[in-house]
């Protein structure tokens, strides 16, 4: 029995009760949590607790976002490394972001003038700067204040919101040192805050990044009290004896064992009180001999009790990590609406490019998951586990193999490069692992997805993510750790220091990974710089704190010495170890050596575990001017999504930022930024204006020039009547073979172009879809021919605008629903019918403005089966319509005129509950500007 989604046309629903741009914010309740975790206020790292990066907001929308400008800029003054990696919050008027010698910012939202600085070097130990990755602050407040919590290395600072003063009743006159309460001695642990912490009634809940080499300190997960700083508890991410996880590994009598750390954050469900993790791999990231087994909780994502820290579930998405194959993002906790069910599911996505989709109460996969056979390791003492879960659905968003035709040919040189290395090395299916000669493995510890997570619309089930194609060459290199007492000259012994801890981003020769990591074969630094910086770290280089004073002697006499000089260390030792290079498989340019797409954005169904669409991000710039274009590029940094259909996303080493339409992956709108948005974008709303803002301080892993800019951006105020059209000359609406000049609102229904027409088809479930122009019309007359389906209704909506804010329950009273007088089309009202021509006002609020006695008769006027030809007259007013010649409704209504005077044409698809196509055709269609 065919459904249809009901619109009660004779209920009188209050008339005209919502006027455009005026609603407040209806924050959505979110069942019990803080006031700030929704969907309207930027408050919290990533939008929201559930990491959604959503804003209902559609005040900017896919229609009129080419005429996005730039609001203001804030310069910190500072435009050095690493880059600004924060994504801003916004509470109450003011924006609280971070900065790479990692002060804490608080700007006015609206102007961007400064309000106050946190110059965190005033407070640290020895009021030492340090630079380093920093994703934002943490917004608490209760019964003592407002406060932000502020992560400087291995800090956490509680500052007080409106004047950025240090609260000194917090911890330790006003930190915490999270070196301690940790299982490993506090002056041996080495651990930094990369990601902001996240907030549970009053518990501070954090996290860190800690070195990937040998000697790692444990990444445990642990909370704090809010109001004192009191440590709560902690969550061992390496299990020690007798914990749950502890039998996964091989222990080896000796060893220091660390890594599992969660370096992306967290998100919080607030109704079942758990907060949830992801897990990067254990350490030594590349060579596991030594920690033989599955190595609980690496690579997996985890459920904790927030308030106790004890473990719900777990998922492991990798067995016995060798490939850094991190958990980059915190899960992101959706809820997926198949028509009328609802289902609560953690997302969680990889470097692999895999998308895992959990059930969220018990962590079981949502789409099939196969354990597959995977090739075991040729390296001495290395046990690779036998298979690797693979996800049945959603498909991988990156390539995850690689063959000889998949080398890139943007130029003939180019193919040679990458031949040449190719047949050097050994490569295969995803989860081969490392080895001696090297292999290529893609994708590799750049992604696949990285720390920007995804963007959801929990209205379309669409989850919005970027990846990154860059294959690397992952070589193990042989070395004995020497018994501290053998004889060996301090050159030898530098040299296994730096094989145990630097090569990773240094190269095994000292040669630097292109383009982030510097070469060290030719250092112009003292003695007494490379100290320093080895305690303190510097940009994306962690702190390596665990170096006895002795070690930092022998790696500096090995950094100073003569690359020629340098001999190898004889085999004298017993224990042997393996270290990485891992540079990047590139050609003459630097570009990945495959073919492009190097960087996508993918649309993802959740819902059927489909990929809707796929589209490259970004260029290289130098690559661009030779006329190699659209190939994507490595970006960095996350999506953020609104129902006003829209994507937007910087990341890329064009350094632009863009805004995607959110339902065909078109380009809509772009900017240069003034340096490289490595971060993600924040949506909010301030005296009735919608702002998109981002960090822009280049640098990062794209190593593009620094900046230092918070830039926001939003509409322009409204120009005198904002129609550039020459009036009574007729335009083409359509070319008859593209949607240039189109857009997408609402719904998922599909629009393509077929035989010179424009097709709508219906997609079961979805709400009402809109295809609009991106022009706006005041008074016109407009002609068009129209194919109507037998059974449900569209329209054509003139004049509409889109709703920037929620203001009430039900589609039609959302954020991005489009909304005006519509020219309504169906065959059959009542059997035999036809309404076409008659004006309705469904999201005005008004239901029919046509008389009821003309809904009741309809009218002979439609060929049911063929074209009609429709005739729209709109002036002041005054509303005329004609159906093949006839006229059908001549209608004034000065209210409706009121407050839609103009606006954009909009071919409406009717919300369907049927799993049956119907299908709505549009052809010539024409407008005149009066
Ligand atoms: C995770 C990657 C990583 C690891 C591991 C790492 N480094 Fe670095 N290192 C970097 C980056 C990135 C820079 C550039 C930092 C900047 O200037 O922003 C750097 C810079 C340096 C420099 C300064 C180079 C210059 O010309 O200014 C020295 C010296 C150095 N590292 C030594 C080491 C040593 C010794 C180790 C091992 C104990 C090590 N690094 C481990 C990433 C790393």
């Amino acid at each position: 029995m065919l459904k249809i989604y009901l619109f009660n046309i004779f209920a009188l629903v209050s008339l005209f009760s919502c006027q455009s741009g005026q609603q407040d914010a209806a924050p959505l309740s979110t069942g019990g949590g803080d006031r700030f975790d929704n969907y309207t206020d930027w408050a919290i790292y990533r939008g929201d607790k559930k990491a959604n990066q959503f804003s209902e907001m559609a005040q900017i929308h896919a229609a009129n976002v080419h005429k996005l400008e730039k609001a203001w800029e804030y310069h910190t003054g500072d435009p050095n490394g690493p880059s600004m990696y924060s994504n801003p919050i916004i509470i109450e008027g003011l924006m609280y972001f971070t900065t790479p010698k990692l002060d804490a910012v608080a700007i006015d939202a609206k102007t961007g003038e400064e309000v106050w600085v946190f110059d965190a070097t005033r407070y640290n130990e020895g009021q030492k700067i340090f630079r380093g990755r920093n994703r934002g602050v943490t917004y608490w407040e209760g019964e003592e204040g407002q406060r932000i919590f502020h992560f400087v290395n291995n800090r956490v600072y509680a500052l007080d919101a409106k004047t950025g003063a240090l609260i000194t009743s917090f911890g330790k006159d006003g930190f915490i040192d999270l070196r301690e309460h940790l299982p490993v001695e506090s002056a041996t642990a080495s651990i930094e805050v990369t990601t902001p912490g996240i907030v549970y009634k009053n518990f501070l809940i954090v996290t860190s990044r800690v070195p990937e080499e040998y000697n790692s300190t444990p990444g445990d997960v642990r909370a704090f009290d809010a109001v004192t700083g009191e440590f709560k508890w902690i969550f061992h991410t390496v299990p020690q004896e007798g914990e749950f996880g502890h039998d996964t590994w091989e222990w080896v009598e000796g060893e220091k064992y660390g890594g599992n750390n969660p370096w992306g954050g967290f998100t919080v469900d607030e109704e079942r009180g758990w907060v949830f993790f992801a897990t990067g791999s254990p350490a030594n990231d590349y060579y596991g001999g030594f920690r033989k087994g599955m190595n609980l909780f690496g690579n997996c994502v985890v459920a904790l009790d927030a308030t106790t820290g004890e473990r719900k579930w777990h998922y492991q998405t990798v067995h016995h990590d060798i490939w850094d194959f991190d958990n980059p993002p915190a899960p992101i906790l959706v809820t997926l609406t198949d028509g009328k069910e609802k289902r609560d599911a953690v997302v969680q996505l990889t470097k692999m490019g895999f998308t895992f989709v959990l059930d969220r109460d018990t962590g079981k996969p949502v789409f099939p998951v196969v354990e597959m056979p995977v090739p075991p390791s040729t390296v001495p003492g290395e046990e690779a586990w036998p298979t690797q879960p693979f996800p049945v659905k959603p498909p991988p968003l990156v390539r995850i193999s690689l063959h000889e035709a998949d080398l890139t040919r943007v130029t003939p040189e180019s193919y040679e490069s990458a031949l040449e290395q190719f047949k050097k090395h050994g490569t295969g299916f995803i989860y081969t692992p490392p080895s001696l000669q090297g292999t290529i493995t893609t994708p590799s510890h750049q992604g696949g997805v990285e720390w920007g997570g995804a963007a959801f619309n929990p209205y379309l089930n669409v989850l919005y993510v970027n990846a990154n194609e860059a294959p690397s060459i992952n070589t193990l290199h042989h070395f004995y750790d020497t018994d501290p007492n053998a004889e060996a000259s301090p050159v030898q012994k530098g040299l296994l220091v730096y094989q145990k801890n630097c090569t990773t981003c240094h190269g095994a020769e000292r040669e630097g990974t292109s383009p982030a990591f510097p070469a060290l074969t030719h250092l112009n630094m003292e003695e007494k710089e490379i100290r320093e910086l080895l305690r303190n770290g510097r940009g994306i280089m962690p702190a390596f704190g665990q170096l006895t004073y002795q070690e930092v002697n022998h790696l500096v006499a090995y950094l100073k010495a003569d690359p020629k000089d340098i001999e190898k260390v004889t085999n004298t030792g017993t224990v042997e170890r393996y270290s990485i290079s891992n540079p990047f498989f590139t050609d003459q340019y630097g570009a990945p050596a495959i073919s492009p797409p190097w960087g996508t954005l993918n649309a993802v169904d959740l819902i059927g575990g489909d990929i809707l669409w796929k589209v490259p991000l970004g260029e290289y710039p130098e690559l661009a001017a030779m006329g190699i274009k659209d190939t994507g590029a490595k970006n960095f940094g996350g999506p953020v999504t609104t129902p006003g259909g829209l994507v937007f996303i910087a990341g890329t080493p064009d350094e632009k930022i863009r805004a995607f339409s959110s339902h065909t992956g078109e380009v809509l709108w772009e900017y240069k930024l003034p340096a490289g948005g490595y971060a993600t974008p924040s949506i909010y709303m301030i005296d009735g204006k919608q702002y998109v803002v981002i960090a822009a301080g280049g640098g990062g892993k794209n190593a593009t020039p620094y900046g230092d800019s918070i830039i926001a951006f939003a509409l322009p105020d409204d120009e005198e009547d904002g129609l550039s059209q020459k009036k009574g000359e007729w335009m083409e609406l359509f070319d008859g073979e593209t949607l240039d000049g189109w857009v997408h609102l609402n719904g998922s229904h599909r629009y393509t172009v077929e035989k010179g027409a424009i097709v709508a088809r219906t997609v079961k479930g979805s709400e009402n879809s809109f295809l609009c122009t991106k022009e706006e019309f005041g008074d016109f007359e407009m002609e068009l021919e129209v194919m109507i389906d037998s059974v449900t209704n569209s329209g054509i909506q003139i004049r509409s605008q889109v709703k920037p804010l929620t203001h009430g329950e039900g589609h039609h009273n959302r954020a991005g629903r489009v909304y005006g007088p519509q020219v309504e089309m169906q065959r059959n009202h009542r059997p035999g019918t036809p309404t076409t021509g008659l004006i309705y006002g469904e999201a005005l609020g008004t239901g029919w403005l046509s008389s009821e006695e003309k809904i009741q008769n309809g009218h002979h006027f439609l060929h049911n089966d063929g074209w009609n030809h429709m005739r729209i007259l709109a002036e002041g007013p005054r509303i005329q319509t004609w159906v093949n010649g006839h006229k059908v409704e001549d209608l004034t209504n000065e209210e409706v005129y009121r407050t839609h005077p103009k606006g954009f044409i909009g071919l409406q698809a009717h919300g369907m509950e049927d799993g049956r196509e119907y299908i709505m055709r549009y052809r010539n269609m024409r407008i005149k500007p009066l």
